[in-house]
């Protein structure tokens, strides 16, 4: 009795990874032109059944109907000539290659002499009727993730894709950004395809999606129509209990500018000056969060600070001594920790174990390390030590650190930088990507430091996240402060206009 709104059935779908059930037993329905949202704690298994409706696994058991049909597609490149299409949570674009360029890549239909002009062309209209713009002639370094993630949509369109998988799209975007994708899978569903929507914020895939269904532990444990869904109840039925986020309540130790940073100019991707003039102090015991619109020189600043790029002026005290020129070595060494906003493009090393990643900075030092020998068994312990403490989900022994979920990516990061001790511990955006149970505990963690006298830089484009942890927040635009202010008077309304342009500081 093939349903012919039905545009993909899991009956039972099993998956396991050495011997460990990501996908236990998963019924799913998808229809055609809905925007279906996928709820689930870090690895229960969401992006897992994405992975097998876009080819990358095959399934162990049970029943996959594409249109009707039992299915099986064996690479992604089979599932795309289907129309099945996935914008995975780490992008795989090439990153030297341009936009235009991207999208031709691997494309079946396209011969060798369709000429650079045309491509671009081609990326340009798209990009336009679908609310996607970027610049095709742009190479994908340059682009900001938000447009990166534009170039991966346009990718999917440009191949004509019936089905298109966002795994967790919002998590690298800022609302406003978020906004505008979200029309673009309207858009995309009432053209009568179908969108998988992964996201771990209750808010978004209320306003975005049609219908839900909700894994915990690898099973679907439940589904429905999301207009039925009270928020409440799909946290529920994902953890099983009640949740309360902690509050933070105002730190009476606030002490010793910490980490000031002064008239600081940092060079961007494109010669440009990424970073002009930018000035503040962080207090030990105190959470200084930096908002703005992804691109507006947050990256760079965090650079300058750590010592990824050296700054072209200004400078960088730490506890009173001048590091503006030292190396991130040498930084490490006086207590600078650093989380980056991509966990496996700069914090992590992809092919390494979950314990070696955990020693990875503290490696030079005893007790890992005596003179040249490097202790393995010191990794062994610490690191099971600290996944426990952490609750690192799904580690297994030998098995590199890229195999596991998202959010247990994101917590062993920040279980190395905190177990460094820093004085100052810079942050981008680290509850990004996390369930619902995981921010309560990384938003505890970041709490602790503070308590614990860390002066501590967070970085991040989502709202809710600098709100609920900052002390004090200040807003960059285009390189400079915007404002800034004590958070009790941050309202989103305000650092929404400050985001967008409207300065209530004059920019030095
Ligand atoms: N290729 C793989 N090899 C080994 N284990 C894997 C692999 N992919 C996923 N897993 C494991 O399967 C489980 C489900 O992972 P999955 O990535 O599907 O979770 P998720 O729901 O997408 O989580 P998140 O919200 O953190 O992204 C996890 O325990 C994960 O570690
Ligand atoms: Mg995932």
């Amino acid at each position: 009795m093939a349903d012919s709104t039905l545009a993909v059935e899991f009956r039972n779908i099993d998956k396991a990874f050495y011997g460990v059930k990501a996908n236990d037993n998963v019924d799913f329905q998808l229809r055609k032109g809905e925007v279906h949202a996928l709820l689930g704690e870090n690895g229960a298994g969401k992006s897992t059944l994405c992975s097998i409706l876009a080819g990358l696994y095959r399934p162990d058991a049970g029943e996959f109907l594409f249109e009707g049909q039992p299915t099986v597609f064996k690479t992604p490149k089979d599932a795309l000539a289907a129309g099945v299409g996935m914008v995975y949570q780490h992008f795989r674009l090439v990153s030297n290659l341009t936009v235009a360029e991207n999208l031709a890549l691997g494309h079946p239909k396209l011969g060798v002499n369709i000429s650079q002009a045309e491509l671009e062309e081609d990326a340009r209209q798209l990009g336009e009727e679908y609310g996607l713009p970027v610049d095709p002639a742009a190479r994908i370094w340059q682009l900001s993730v938000g447009e990166q993630q534009r170039v991966e949509i346009l990718k999917l369109l440009y191949r004509q894709a019936k089905i298109l998988i966002l795994d967790e799209p919002t998590a690298v975007l800022t609302p406003q950004e978020a906004q505008q994708l979200f029309k673009t899978m309207r858009q995309l569903a009432a053209e009568g395809r179908s969108v998988i929507f992964v996201s771990h914020k209750l808010h978004e895939v209320k306003q975005v999606s049609d219908r839900v269904t909700v894994l915990r532990d690898g099973t679907t444990v439940g589904g429905a129509d999301t207009a039925d869904a009270e928020p409440r109840d799909l946290a529920r039925m994902m953890v099983g209990r009640d949740l309360e986020l902690p509050t933070r309540d105002a730190n009476p130790d606030i002490g010793e500018a910490t980490l000031i940073v002064d008239d600081l100019r940092v060079a961007g991707d494109r010669g440009l000056e990424a970073v002009q003039g930018v000035s503040f102090e962080v207090h030990s015991g105190e959470v200084l969060g930096i908002s703005g619109v992804s691109g507006n020189g947050q990256r760079e600043l965090a650079y300058g600070i750590v010592g990824l790029r050296t700054p072209t002026s200004g400078t960088v005290t730490l506890d009173g001594e001048d590091v503006t020129a030292m190396n991130v070595a040498d930084k490490i060494d006086r207590g600078v920790a650093y989380v980056p906003q991509s966990r496996l493009g700069m914090g992590l090393a992809p092919g390494l174990t979950t314990e070696d990643n955990l020693g990875l900075k503290a490696y030079r030092k005893p007790p890992y390390s005596n003179g040249p020998m490097l202790a393995a068994s010191v990794f062994k312990e610490k690191g099971a030590e600290w996944i426990d403490r952490y609750d690192i989900r799904g580690v297994r022994p030998g098995l590199p650190i890229r195999l596991l979920s998202g959010g247990n990516l994101q917590k062993a990061l920040l279980a190395r930088e905190v177990e460094l001790n820093p004085k100052v511990l810079i942050a981008r955006s680290p509850t990004r990507g996390l369930d619902v149970g995981a921010t309560e505990a990384v938003r505890n963690l970041v709490l602790a430091e503070r308590a614990k006298g860390t002066a501590v830089l967070l970085i991040s484009e989502d709202l809710d996240e600098l709100l609920a942890l900052s002390d004090r927040v200040l807003v960059l635009y285009e390189g400079k402060v915007a404002g800034r202010m004590p958070a009790d008077e941050a309202t989103p309304e305000r650092l929404g206009l400050l985001m967008a342009g409207h300065k209530e500081e004059a920019g030095t």
